[in-house]
C-alpha cells in the first residue's frame, strides 16, 4: 500500500515558496468548500466563479475526490478522507448502471476508489476499483483494438449510436491508469493487454505524422477497419485541440511509468515538444492550436494544468539534462497559470483556476473546471517533488 508522503526534494527556495503557498491556499479552498458542497461534486463554474454541481453520474464526478485525497496526503487531516469516503454511494451507483458506465471509469475510479485504497488500505475501495477496471476492459473492441469511448443511449436513438459506435478518443488514454493499477494489484494479464493495445492504437491513429493529434478517430463498426480522424471538442477535424494534446502527453508519460515501454516515453516527449512549439511565447494556450493566440479566442487553463502535470511527470522519467528542460517548461506553465488564472486568493471564488475551456463548440468556455483544478494541484505537488499519485 502507498503511504502518505511528505516532500523532501530539491527545488529552489523561491519556487518552493511560491508553489507551496499556492498549495496551502488550495487546501484552504477545499476545506472551505466542504460545508458548501456537502456530497455534491463540481461540474463547471459560473461567470462569478461559483460551482454548478453534477446532477447524477458524470465523467467529472471524481475530480473533487482526487483533490480531497491529495489534500489528505498533504495534511493527514481526516476531514478530507471522510469527505471523499462519504461520496462512495454515488460511485457504487455508477458501477451498477450500464448507462452510466463509459470509458471515463478510469478518471472516476482512479481518483475515488483507487485513491482511497492507496491512502487507507480500505478493501471495499480496492474491490470497487477492480470492478471498474473489469467494466472498462469490457468496452474493448477487439476488431479495431481500442476502448470505445461513448455509449449509444438505446435502440431507438440511431443518431447517437452512429455517433458513438466505432469511435475512440484521445481522452481515454487517461483511463488506462486504472487498468495498469488493476494489473499490478491482481496480476490478471487482460488489464495490461487492453491498456497496451489501446495505447498502441492511440499512437497509430490519433497521433499525426507531425506530432499534432486528432481528438477522435472512427473505425468501421462491422470490420474494425480504421476510417478517419474527426474532432468533437476541437475547432476542426484537422486541427489540434489543446486539451486533447495534453491528455495524450500526460497519458503516454503515465503509460511509460507503468510499463517502462520506451515507445510511450518517446510519444509523450514528441507531443510535448510539439505543444511547446505550437504555444510559442504563450503558456496558457488558446483552446485549439489552429487558432491565433492573440486574445480573440478563449484560452484553456485546464490544458495548461494537465500539460504541466504531464511534463513534470516526464521530467521524472528521463535523464538529468532533459529533466531540467521539462521542469523549466512545467514551471513556466504553472507560473502562467498563477499569473493569469489563479483564483486561490479570491475569497469569493469556489474553485482554483479561472479561464477553462470546457467545450467551446458547445458554448462552454471561460469557466472554472473541476479537472483544471485537480491537475493544477497535481502539477503543483509534482513541482514540489511529490511523486505518489493515484494513477
Ligand atoms: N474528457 C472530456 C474533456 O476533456 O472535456
Amino acid at each position: 500500500m502507498q503511504k502518505t508522503s511528505y516532500f523532501n526534494g530539491d527545488v529552489s527556495v523561491a519556487g518552493k515558496d511560491k508553489y507551496q503557498q499556492t498549495l496551502t491556499r488550495c487546501v484552504a479552498r477545499l476545506r472551505g468548500l466542504l460545508p458548501v458542497a456537502g456530497l455534491r461534486n463540481p461540474k463547471i463554474g459560473t461567470a462569478n466563479n461559483q460551482w454548478i454541481w453534477c446532477d447524477g453520474p458524470d465523467w467529472v464526478m471524481g475530480f473533487l475526490s482526487g483533490q480531497l485525497w491529495l489534500a489528505h496526503q498533504l495534511t493527514a487531516d481526516p476531514v478530507f478522507a471522510a469527505a471523499a469516503r462519504a461520496r462512495r454511494p454515488q460511485f457504487r451507483a455508477v458501477l451498477d448502471s450500464r448507462k452510466a458506465r463509459d470509458h471515463d471509469l478510469g478518471f472516476i475510479y482512479s481518483l475515488h476508489s483507487v485513491a482511497e485504497w492507496l491512502s487507507t488500505g480500505d478493501a471495499v475501495a480496492r474491490a470497487m476499483g477492480i470492478e471498474a477496471a473489469r467494466a472498462l476492459v469490457a468496452r474493448f473492441r477487439e476488431d479495431g483494438g481500442y476502448i470505445q469511448a461513448w455509449n449509444p443511449v438505446g435502440p431507438h436513438d440511431r443518431e447517437q449510436a452512429r455517433f458513438a459506435n466505432g469511435r475512440m478518443i484521445a481522452d481515454t488514454i487517461q483511463n488506462l491508469a486504472l487498468l495498469h493499477w488493476a494489473h499490478r494489484e491482481t496480476g490478471i494479464t487482460d488489464f495490461r493487454e487492453v491498456a497496451d493495445l489501446h495505447e498502441a492504437t492511440s499512437l497509430r491513429h490519433l497521433v499525426r505524422d507531425d506530432d499534432t493529434t486528432f481528438h477522435t478517430f472512427l473505425f468501421d463498426t462491422a470490420t474494425g477497419e480504421p476510417l478517419h480522424g474527426q474532432t468533437h471538442q476541437g475547432h476542426a477535424d484537422d486541427s489540434c485541440w489543446a486539451r486533447g494534446q495534453a491528455w495524450l502527453i500526460h497519458g503516454f508519460a503515465n503509460c511509460h511509468r507503468a510499463t517502462g515501454n520506451p515507445v510511450s516515453l518517446d510519444a509523450a516527449r514528441r507531443l510535448a515538444i510539439k505543444a511547446k512549439a505550437l504555444m510559442g511565447e504563450t503558456r496558457v494556450p488558446v483552446w485549439d492550436y489552429a487558432l491565433p493566440a492573440d486574445g480573440s479566442h478563449p484560452i484553456d487553463s485546464s490544458a495548461a494544468a494537465v500539460m504541466a502535470a504531464g511534463v513534470l511527470m516526464l521530467a521524472d522519467l528521463v535523464d538529468a539534462d532533459e529533466a531540467a528542460e521539462w521542469r523549466d517548461f512545467g514551471h513556466s506553465l504553472l507560473d502562467a497559470l498563477l499569473a493569469k488564472c489563479d483564483l486561490t486568493d479570491d475569497a469569493a471564488a469556489q474553485g482554483m483556476l479561472a479561464h477553462g475551456a470546457g467545450h467551446v463548440p458547445a458554448g462552454r468556455a471561460d469557466a472554472m473546471l473541476p479537472y483544471g483544478d485537480y491537475y493544477f494541484m497535481e502539477a503543483l505537488m509534482r513541482a514540489q517533488g511529490h511523486s505518489d499519485f493515484f494513477w
